[in-house]
């Protein structure tokens, strides 16, 4: 359970809100939505899913949405709908949440890391065209953060090398570029619900696609093969990737929610943007508020005070979280050789600050009062 559970903490003699760096938000709404589920007496994914995943196709401009059980086996549904396997390769940013290799990995196939741009955290397109290789199948973008790299380059340097564009827009709902969804530019994209994010199902993730035949072959694929639901033909090797009627209904109500919540998110990048002006050691990340939602507000802190700053809001009761370590600074990635000078320094420096939809102006006023309190 999260610790919002427990919102108040005694410091000296005044009662302080804890203020988590994240925390879903769940209401009235969403239970009158798993009542109605219960009482339908039906639980495994059905009409109420397809409901979902309708609405969530509309908001995104995408012809399909298939919902499955998260947003790390969607990117792996994606590569074995595209005939990713093993020996092939997949080239993804070397900053990212270990989900997106990892979900290449469970496919059989393997990723190839490349550095970011500084300007957008996202995959450098000019290290992505100089990591293919004849082995390689498809590009992974990351849109972190709601973020994005040139679209429009990157999908001209696939089509140019015949490779398939999976994007993982896991922390993109919300986001645009030049007025278009993310994750609808390439062959396929993949999304998460999982607690942190924007909207929740607790888990759960959506693939999209304009491709009927590729939307033909996830749902099967997420249906133990099935020719058809509630018949036990199966004309191809399918798991059990499905959904259920109760994340479904959480789904919807939090859908309800989404354009407050990407509005709410950009005003609150920009109120931090204004209240730490001035504070020369933190810096923000360049961000199209007319595009990007910033699901986590996101900051750089030069030198070695990160850490420190950490620990000094820690203590005051305020929670936050540092960037992912570079991919190959991970276990399971040691074995990766390679130059990822802008990863390794943006990832050494980044911190996500308090980023709950429902903070208030004054929640995040008391935050930026104890960064600026840390520098004086
Ligand atoms: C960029 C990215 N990709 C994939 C995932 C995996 O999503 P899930 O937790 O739903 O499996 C996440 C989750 O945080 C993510 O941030």
């Amino acid at each position: 359970m999260l610790e919002a559970a427990s919102p108040l903490r005694q410091r000296g003699s005044v009662l302080m809100k804890r203020i988590n760096q994240i925390e879903p938000w769940l209401g009235d709404e969403e239970k009158q939505e798993l009542a109605s589920v219960i009482e339908s007496g039906w639980f495994t994914e059905a009409q109420k899913t397809r409901e979902f995943e309708r609405f969530f196709a509309e908001y995104v401009g995408s012809e399909y949405a298939i919902a499955v059980n998260h947003g790390t086996v969607s990117l792996t549904i994606a590569c074995m709908a595209l005939d990713i396997g093993p020996g092939d390769e997949v080239i993804i940013p070397d900053f990212t949440m270990i989900a997106s290799p990892n979900a290449v990995r469970l496919a059989g196939a393997t990723p190839v890391m490349v550095d970011i741009s500084r300007k957008t955290l996202c995959i450098d397109i000019a290290a992505a065209e100089a990591a293919i290789t004849p082995r390689t199948k498809a590009i992974m973008p990351v849109l972190l953060n709601g973020r994005h790299p040139d679209m429009g380059t990157l999908k001209v340097l696939a089509r140019k090398h015949g490779l398939s564009l999976v994007e993982d827009a896991a922390q993109a709902l919300g986001s645009r570029s030049t007025g278009k969804h993310l994750g609808v530019f390439g062959e396929i994209g993949s999304f998460s619900f999982s607690t942190p994010k924007i909207i929740t199902t607790g888990q759960g993730g959506m693939l999209v696609t304009h491709d009927a035949g590729l939307y033909e072959k996830m749902m099967k694929l997420k249906d133990f093969g099935r020719r058809q639901k509630g018949e036990d033909i199966h004309i191809m090797m399918g798991y059990n990737f499905k959904f259920t009627e109760f994340q479904a209904a959480v789904g919807m109500a939090q859908m309800r929610k989404l354009d407050w919540r990407v509005q709410r998110k950009k005003d609150m990048f920009r109120l931090y943007r204004v209240l730490l002006d001035g504070i020369p050691r933190v810096t923000f990340m360049e961000t199209d508020l007319d595009d990007t939602s910033p699901w986590f507000v996101d900051v750089l802190v030069e030198g070695e005070a990160r850490d420190a700053l950490m620990e000094h809001l820690k203590e005051r009761g305020i929670g936050t979280r540092p960037f992912y370590p570079p991919i190959h600074a991970q276990a399971p990635y040691a074995h990766i050789k390679g130059h990822f000078p802008i990863c390794d320094s943006v990832c050494g420096q980044g911190l996500w600050l308090p980023s709950s939809s429902f903070l208030s102006d004054d929640d995040i006023a008391r935050v930026c009062d104890e960064i600026k309190c840390f520098f004086r």
